[in-house]
């Protein structure tokens, strides 16, 4: 049943990429041209910090899959693509490996075609710390990535109802791990106010994987199969993460309070490196592509992904020198003007 779910979501997100008619918010970014700002490429350092490690790009492969045939030859090509260019990887939940060992080698298929990159382990909220742990040693990781999928638990007819311990399971997972935690959603997104619980109880990285891009209300509701069972009217629910970073910025989550060392991620609907030009300007450290890259390694192979993953350093380079930013982190100056449903959105979060 779990693999079958598994392979499900591969094959219906795989589908959603080429959806022309979702909701992008990157599309309501844009970027207000200074024709003299431009530098000279060789000046250009890709790299950033993230949390206690450098990431050669600000990009990384988000979690994905694990625990069948189809996604750990996904998994292999993702990975050997990791291993020669450098970029990080997260796995897929390993929640199934942990419940059925039998499922462990789609999962460390990741560290072994590359052992000394950085690698991120992937579980749902809603675990122990023991379970944690666990996830972290069968990959040798070197963070945890902790998924909060509440809208796909509920759309999902085997998932969860209970959410209520999840907070305190973060803050025990957080305390109890001796490797960092970034807590992330599916593709719904974290508000400014889950950004500060989240800082509260210790974490600190987080990525707000909006929607825009792969949509689980739909790849569910897809499983269901329709009819009074369905919850089709939840497909396209959730913030955005040009909304995310946008909200970020607003008093529920800077203040008095706010952690200076809290670093903020962004994933959801990034199709090319123009996309994560967008959400670094709008404060990211750093972008996470889930569903564009899942397309590549199951079209093209792990070539196909070496060839994806340099031109997009490559084309990030170019873009920064174009704009006069000498690292990612000074994407945050370039002027921007909000439109559509986002500028809506920051009218309304009081950021005119
Ligand atoms: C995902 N995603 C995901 N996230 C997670 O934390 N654990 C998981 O096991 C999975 N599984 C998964 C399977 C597949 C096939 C896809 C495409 C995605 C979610 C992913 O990390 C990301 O948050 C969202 O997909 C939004 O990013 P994109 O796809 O719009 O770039």
């Amino acid at each position: 049943m779990s693999a079958d779910r598994k392979d499900d979501h591969i094959r219906l997100a795989a589908g959603q990429q080429d959806d022309p008619v979702r909701r992008r918010g990157y599309d309501d970014v844009e970027i207000i041209h200074h024709a003299l700002a431009g530098i000279d490429r060789d000046r250009v350092d890709l790299s950033v910090a993230v949390g206690p490690w450098t990431f050669p790009a600000p990009f990384y492969i988000n979690g994905m899959t694990g625990g069948t045939d189809t996604a750990l030859a996904i998994n292999r090509a993702l990975a050997a693509a990791a291993a020669r260019t450098g970029i990080p990887m997260a796995s897929g939940s390993v929640g199934i490996a942990l419940d059925h060992p039998e499922a462990a080698s789609s999962f460390t298929v990741i560290r072994d075609e590359n052992p000394t990159g950085l690698v991120f382990a992937n579980i749902g909220a809603g675990r122990s710390v023991d379970d944690a742990k666990r996830a972290v040693d069968l990959l040798s990781a070197d963070g945890l990535q902790l998924h909060l999928n509440s809208v796909q638990e509920t759309v999902m007819p085997e998932g969860s109802r209970e959410f209520s311990s999840w907070l305190g399971l973060i803050e025990d997972i957080v305390a109890g791990l001796d490797v960092p935690v970034i807590v992330k959603e599916v593709g719904f997104g974290l508000s400014a106010a889950t950004l500060g619980r989240l800082r509260d109880a210790g974490v600190r990285i987080a990525d707000v994987a909006g929607s825009g891009g792969t949509d689980f209300a739909k790849i569910e509701n897809d499983r269901r199969g329709g009819g009074h069972d369905d919850y089709s009217y939840l497909n396209g629910y959730g913030s955005s993460a040009v909304q995310c970073l946008l909200d970020a910025r607003t008093e529920d989550f800077v203040g008095p309070d706010s952690a200076p060392d809290f670093t903020v991620l962004a994933s959801g609907g990034v199709r090319h490196p123009f996309d994560v030009v967008k959400a670094l300007a709008l404060g990211a450290r750093a972008v996470g592509v889930a569903g564009t890259f899942l397309k590549v390694a199951l079209d093209e192979g792990p070539d196909g992904m070496v060839t994806a993953l340099e031109t997009w350093q490559a084309r990030l380079g170019e873009m920064m020198a174009m704009l006069g930013a000498q690292t990612p982190g000074a994407l945050e100056h370039t002027d921007l003007l909000i439109r559509g449903e986002s500028g809506e959105f920051a009218r309304l979060r009081g950021l005119d």
